[in-house]
């Protein structure tokens, strides 16, 4: 969704900003602009569409003196216009802003606004807050940090989330920053000072940051910065080191981010892994879950919670947690659980799992669980994140950044998390020493079977040409494989368009079997050997109706490829890691149908990285 990035120091501003914002072009947005101090005014521009044709426009004439902010905007309030793009000027010209988040009750401000003769010139509620910090300014005398004053009290009024980025032309070597529910950092560099909603953004100029939390604002001026709370409370400012690589944000000789982080699921699942089994390599542990052994034998339910791709790691983790813990699970996705007062019971264990750690519905549905009383554990990608910072304990995937927008590694990685989670809770229960050995093995063997079907993807693209030019597509699959049936269908329509469907494969007789036909093919996931007779039946079904079929098999099955016009197999596993092998062919089937329709992989159209509105 929208990204900010603002730049204090000595280098080429402009280019500063747009090498951050094309960093964090992953997100998703529809327009981007930049803004600086050249003289004694603000230059702003401000383009339609991608980042380049923002500097396209940016000529030789423009000379942001030592600082600057930039944006690309998802636009929430008002439509897709240069004039609604950010950054946004208050009326009598002294600040500009730029803005994630939304500003509820923009309305009733934009009205008292107009009242004090301010006139309006987008549709945005952004420009209702540079205006309101404008009039604030006007009022404050002109003493200590007016500018910084002027914001906070501005935000005082304020119903909403924000990350903010403000300059005021009457100070102009100074930046005004704040947050709430949107991310925000500053990254401390030698006598210069970054700012960004996503530390991809500024990884290659320093791994010095700091996470601003909610309710805080920073005043910059040149190489310093101080923070301050709402209530003008000093914070003593947390210094963080980046984990990260520039590589790991970049797409080397990949072609899209897409396929670099199919490839990099065998050391993501080991990152997921690392230093986390018990030295006698029967069971898991996690020191970020901050409960003990007996507290965590009092866990009598567990609820998971997440939106999209994140919700299907969550469907595998419940059937996970009651087959090997034994323990009653449920999942509710974010948006519902928020709104739905569900009813819990005493000694529930919530978790959220989230890759992006900043997913407004997920922060909303941990806000409400933790109200409510309960424990709220995150299961997250990104360090420092909104609901790694408000949980109440949790585990890191450790994936490394993700930049394409489909998720990939984030997945595989929380279902390996779900798996270590089920094996830990099932050997504080029933789980005997050999059966959780076992377990572990098979983890440890995990990274190098993703690989072999990684270093398989050429006969997987050959597969995926010849359904290219279709239009519907069912996935289906029994047991665990039914939310891998949600997750490859949900990959195959964000990228490539596609209308296609999950659903348990016995539930296809009732309904969809409508839809089957020579035009749309089915997707088995038939890698269970106890049921796979019943699998088979329900492939004997869509074949009587001329449905092309492609199966994904463990290797050795009875299920040979003279039975299915397409066969993909996956090496054997223990049965609670199949989700994860199974899911890899069809990330890499949806990749390179897409690929084939010639689609914007990196970037699928209206879809956002991180989504921080409702
Ligand atoms: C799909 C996808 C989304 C996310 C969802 C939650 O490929 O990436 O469905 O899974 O928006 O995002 P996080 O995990 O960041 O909370």
């Amino acid at each position: 969704m929208c990204s900010i990035v603002g730049y204090v120091g000595d280098r080429d501003v402009a280019q500063i900003l747009l090498d951050g914002l094309e960093r964090m072009e992953y997100r998703g947005y529809d327009s981007a602009g930049i803004a600086g101090i050249q003289g004694d005014d603000f230059t702003i521009v401000k383009r339609l569409g991608r980042v380049k044709n923002l500097s396209d426009a940016i000529d030789p004439s423009i000379h942001f003196e030592g600082i600057g902010i930039g944006h690309t905007r998802w636009s929430t309030h008002g439509k897709v216009s240069v004039k609604n793009a950010h950054p946004h000027v208050s009326f009598g010209g002294l600040f500009t802003i730029v803005h994630n988040g939304v500003i509820e009750n923009y309305e009733s401000i934009k009205n008292f606004l107009s009242d004090s003769g301010y006139k309006f010139y987008s549709e945005t509620d952004t420009e209702v807050l540079v205006n309101l910090i404008e009039y604030h300014f006007n009022k404050e005398k002109d003493s200590g940090n007016k500018f910084l004053r002027s914001v906070q009290k501005a935000l005082l009024h304020v119903r909403g989330t924000y990350g903010i980025a403000v300059l005021c032309k009457r100070n102009p070597k100074e930046m005004v920053v704040a947050r709430k529910s949107s991310p925000l950092l500053l990254g401390i560099g030698d006598n210069e000072m970054f700012v960004a909603s996503d530390a991809c953004a500024i990884v290659a100029y320093t791994k010095n940051v700091v996470y601003l939390n909610d309710g805080e604002l920073a005043h910059i001026a040149h190489s310093d910065f101080s923070i301050i709370t709402m209530r003008n409370e000093k914070i003593d400012a947390v210094k963080c080191q980046l984990d990260w690589e520039i590589e790991d944000v970049s797409r080397g000789a990949y072609e899209h981010f897409m396929l670099k982080e199919i490839c990099e699921q065998p050391m993501a699942l080991q990152n997921a892994m690392r230093g986390r089994f018990s030295d006698d390599l029967s069971t898991a542990k996690f020191g970020g879950l901050r409960l003990s052994p007996m507290e965590l034998r009092q866990v009598d339910r567990i609820l998971f919670c997440a939106c999209g791709t994140a919700w299907h790691a969550c469907l595998v983790a419940e059937y996970l947690m009651k087959k090997y813990a034994r323990i009653p699970t449920e999942v509710e996705y974010a948006s519902e659980f928020r709104y739905g007062n569900i009813p819990l019971e005493k000694n529930t264990l919530v978790f959220v799992i989230s890759q992006s750690g900043e997913t407004l519905d997920s922060f909303a549905a941990m806000q409400e669980a933790k109200r409510k009383g309960y424990r709220t554990l995150a299961i997250t990608n990104a360090v420092g994140s909104t609901i790694a910072r408000e949980s109440d304990g949790g585990i890191y995937q450790h994936s490394g950044p993700e930049i394409g927008v489909a998720s990939t590694k984030a997945f595989t990685a929380q279902v390996c998390v779900a798996a270590m989670l089920a094996l830990l809770f099932g050997r504080l229960r029933d789980m005997g020493f050999d059966e959780g050995f076992a377990f572990v093995q098979a983890l440890h063997e995990l990274p190098a079977k993703v690989a072999q079907i990684v270093e398989s993807r050429e006969e997987i693209r050959l597969i995926a040409e010849k359904y290219a030019h279709c239009e519907d597509m069912l996935f289906l699959g029994r047991q665990s494989m039914f939310p891998v049936a949600l997750e490859g269908a949900l990959k195959l329509k964000e990228i490539s368009y596609i209308h296609a469907e999950g659903y348990p494969a016995a539930e296809m007789k009732h309904g969809p079997i409508a839809l089957v036909s020579e035009k749309c093919p089915c997707v088995f996931l038939a890698t269970q050997n106890d049921i796979l007779q019943k699998t088979m039946s329900n492939i004997q079904e869509v074949k009587a109706r001329n449905a092309r079929v492609v199966a994904v098999v463990s290797e050795g099955s009875d299920l040979s490829s003279g039975f299915v016009d397409d066969l993909i197999q996956i090496p054997r596993t223990h049965d609670a890691l199949k989700p994860i092998l199974a899911t890899v062919p069809l990330q890499l089937f949806a990749y390179y149908i897409a690929r084939a329709r010639g689609c914007d992989i990196d970037k699928p159209r209206n879809l956002a990285k991180s989504v921080t509105v409702e």
